[in-house]
């Protein structure tokens, strides 16, 4: 059964991308909260986005350093991530409060947040409003990660080495086994329809799937660069 959701809860349905500890610095005072609305925007330059409301203590700080920095948060984090959306910079200081410890970023004053997986420092490019949000375009100076949890992409293999996801309300959840799809081989199905191609690509990852499974082949025939 297939029930409707309110225009306004569609975005849940979109959820599950890391959240966010948003960092920032402006005037000697550091600032931390979280955010999930945070996107990739462009390979070239690299760009990445973060929706933040101007109700946020972080927007002003945001908006006057032109910096901040992205800290991918593990399971570790779980409660702090929630407790840091609780409350505003403008009424405390977040990261004297909850004693996490800081590192010195490399290229923004923002700090980075000990313990998380990954780290993106980024200037500010554009500032677009987008309904009660404005989208920060950051342009990616420096980012890192954790040898444990990233390769390249993110290994999925041990739970604290997971980023966590937000999926609404105070919940959260980490990713589940991780599965890699068969890579279309241009040579095969050349002379035939898209439809007949599709067909014998289909069946192809179906009997490379099967094999798989049986313990024959672990890897993928071939692994090429994608988004
Ligand atoms: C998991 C989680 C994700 C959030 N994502 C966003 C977001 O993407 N954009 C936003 O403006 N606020 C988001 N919030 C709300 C802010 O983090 C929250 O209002 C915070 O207290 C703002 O802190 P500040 O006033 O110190 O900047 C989120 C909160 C939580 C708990």
């Amino acid at each position: 059964m297939r029930r409707p959701i309110a225009e306004t809860d569609a975005r849940r349905l979109l959820s599950g991308g890391p959240v966010t500890l948003v960092t920032s610095s402006w005037h000697g005072k550091q600032n931390v909260m979280p955010a999930a609305f945070v996107t990739a925007l462009s390979f070239d330059p690299p760009l990445v986005g973060v929706a933040i409301s101007p109700t946020r203590h972080s927007y002003d700080m945001i908006r006057y350093s032109e910096q901040f920095a992205l800290n991918i948060p593990s399971r570790r984090l779980l409660h702090h991530v929630q407790y840091l959306g609780s409350v505003s910079g403008a009424d405390v200081d977040k990261l004297e409060l909850t004693r996490l410890p800081t590192f010195k970023a490399t290229r923004v004053e923002a700090p980075l947040i000990e313990g998380c997986v990954g780290y993106v420092e980024c200037g500010v490019e554009d500032a677009l409003r987008t309904g009660d949000h404005v989208l920060f375009v950051g342009q990616v100076l420096a980012a890192s990660a954790d040898a444990e949890a990233f390769d390249g992409t993110w290994l999925v293999e041990d739970d604290d080495e997971k980023p966590l996801h937000y999926l609404g309300v105070n919940r959260y959840a980490l990713l589940g086994p991780k599965m890699e799809a068969r890579i279309p081989q241009p040579e095969e199905g050349r002379e035939k329809s898209p439809e007949e191609a599709f067909e014998e690509q289909m069946e192809a990852a179906r009997e490379e799937e099967e094999k798989r499974r049986e313990g024959g082949e672990k890897r993928p025939p071939e692994e090429r660069e994608s988004s």
